[in-house]
């Protein structure tokens, strides 16, 4: 259903303020001294938490326009797939700064000897060349390449499950709840792919 874009105007608008609630918030909880006994491991929790929720909250939209087909949910795609990205910038800046001092020479180390950060680590750079290829112009250059990169996000959701499954270790509570999310969007994403191509 196409939609008068002069109607649509507020929508981006919407959509980036909103987006940087969290942030707020954030900066509220920690001008308030509201963070907790323990502040730096509530920063990492936090910034992880939203990194991951836009990032399913970015796999939801196409699934919503084919739905309902409103376009206006694929026209905020891209800047709220930036939100993720910005998001997963502030946990690794939270990582390196607060949890690691930024001890440069440490990051190696870590990678090494934690699988849960190399885990987010790869994610995180997936996100990086996604976000480095989103403009149009990236778009248009890489032809049918882009797509086929694009699709690592799914890559990239797989990998935070799997980050978060490794640190919550006994109470998976959470894991589960984002990974039943994600199972459903895979669910729905092959559905639209062999099983309505099987009934034509
Ligand atoms: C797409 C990328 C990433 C996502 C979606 C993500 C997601 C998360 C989530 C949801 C948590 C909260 C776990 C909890 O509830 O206790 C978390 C914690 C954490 N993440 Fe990430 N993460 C990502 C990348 C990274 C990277 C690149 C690093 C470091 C190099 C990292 C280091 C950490 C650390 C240190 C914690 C806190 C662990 C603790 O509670 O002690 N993450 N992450």
């Amino acid at each position: 259903m196409a939609q008068n874009p002069a109607r649509t105007g507020w929508l981006k608008p919407a959509v980036f303020s909103t987006a940087l609630l969290p942030l707020a918030w954030l900066i509220w909880r920690i001008a308030a001294n509201d963070l907790g006994p323990d502040p730096v491991q509530e920063l990492a929790i936090s910034t992880g938490e939203w990194t991951l929720r836009f990032l399913l909250i970015t796999l939801t939209l196409t699934p919503l326009r084919q739905l309902s087909g409103q376009v206006a949910f694929v026209r905020v795609r891209r800047m709220v797939g930036l939100f993720t990205l910005f998001y997963a910038a502030a946990h690794f800046v939270v990582w390196l700064s607060l949890l690691l001092g930024f001890r440069w020479y440490a990051i190696g180390e870590e990678l090494l000897e934690r699988p849960y950060i190399s885990i987010g680590f790869l994610a995180l750079l997936i996100l990086i060349a996604l976000g480095v290829t989103s403009p149009r112009a990236m778009v248009r250059r890489m032809g049918k390449n882009w797509k086929r990169l694009h699709r690592l996000i799914y890559l990239a959701a797989i990998l935070a499950i799997v980050h978060l499954t490794w640190i919550l270790r006994t109470d998976l509570s959470e894991a589960v709840l984002y990974g039943s999310i994600l199972a459903l969007l895979f669910g729905y994403r092959l559905w639209r792919r062999f099983g309505r191509f099987r009934k034509l």
